[in-house]
């Protein structure tokens, strides 16, 4: 057993996401049908280059309500083999770093919780330091409602995406992920969910003026674990939510979003979907049924 299993083994003794609430989560996900997902490496393509035409093509299309998927959705490894590579829009690239990873995501309810489960393979180490000694692994997902969030519609968690945040080229250290226009008590923010591999920690937070990691009352837990690089993490969180969550209804279709920080890396330095719909007992990408 390696350290950062160990570290999971304890953490996993310790930590308050194994209760008995997560007892209700299925016993068996190969019931549960799966959706394939391609993160990819996204280097520095912030909001502000993604909208603007004279660098990205798709720029005008974005305008006029085109969803990145429309145009990205079959050749996203492509986009991430392109970026890894330092061949464009990467100032800082890191050899051996995987260009995408592919995912599976599940989901299903029971009339009060979620439970969202992410499945993935480790790519091989690029061998380079790493940037959270802590946590090989994290993984995130955001979810948005009533498109009030821009870009959140049309790609996913890209509406958080920002020039000037930390770890972007010339960014503030002290400025982390935020929404245009954001706000709690205008709805105007993702509801951001993470779970943290060495800490074995789950974090309840949102994205508005800018980014916490805690707070919400809706997750109850996530749970992970690493089986010969198989990743597996479920996260139960409640249908309902307080503030900074979002209250998911069934029949309705939310925006969804997810990222994977893999070989100990931190800030943007991970890999992300684009845009992607989540149902509950609603037809989507991923539809969480009964
Ligand atoms: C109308 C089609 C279209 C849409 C919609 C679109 N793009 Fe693009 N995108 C392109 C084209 C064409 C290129 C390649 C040439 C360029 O950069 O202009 C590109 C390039 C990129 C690249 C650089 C990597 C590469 O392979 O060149 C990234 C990153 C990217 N797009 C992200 C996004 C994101 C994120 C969205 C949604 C917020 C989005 N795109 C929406 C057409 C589109």
């Amino acid at each position: 057993m390696n350290k950062s299993l160990i570290a999971i083994a304890i953490g996993a003794a310790l930590s308050l996401s194994s209760g008995a609430s997560l007892a209700a989560a299925p016993a068996d996900w190969s019931q549960v049908s799966a959706t394939d997902v391609t993160l990819f490496y996204p280097g520095v393509s912030p909001v502000e280059w993604v909208t603007k035409g004279t660098e990205h093509g798709g720029a005008r299309a974005l305008r006029k309500g085109e969803v990145c998927a429309d145009c990205h959705s079959e050749e996203a490894a492509d986009i991430g083999q392109t970026i890894v590579s330092g061949e464009k829009n990467e100032p800082n690239p890191i050899a051996g770093k995987a260009p995408a990873i592919n995912a599976k995501v599940q989901a299903t309810h029971d009339g009060e919780n979620l439970y969202l489960r992410f499945t993935w393979q480790q790519p091989a180490a690029s061998g380079s330091a790493k940037m959270d000694e802590v946590n090989p692994v994290k993984i995130a997902y955001m979810i948005e409602d009533g498109n009030k969030v821009e870009l959140a519609e049309q790609g996913g968690c890209w509406g958080s995406c920002h020039n000037g945040v930390r770890s972007m080229p010339g960014g503030d250290d002290a400025k982390t992920k935020y929404v245009k226009d954001g706000s709690l008590a205008n709805g105007v923010f993702y509801d951001l969910n993470q779970w943290r591999s060495g800490e074995n920690k789950a974090f309840d937070g949102y994205v508005a003026e800018e980014r916490v990691m805690e707070g919400g009352t809706a997750l109850i837990g996530a749970e992970g674990k690493n089986d010969n690089g198989n990743w597996s993490v479920v996260f139960t969180r409640k249908l309902s939510g307080g503030e900074g969550d979002v209250s998911l209804a069934s029949g309705k279709v939310y925006n969804f979003g997810f990222a994977i920080h893999d070989d100990s890396a931190n800030g943007r330095y991970h890999h992300v979907s684009l845009g992607l719909k989540l149902g509950i007992d609603a037809e989507a990408d991923i539809n969480a049924a009964k």
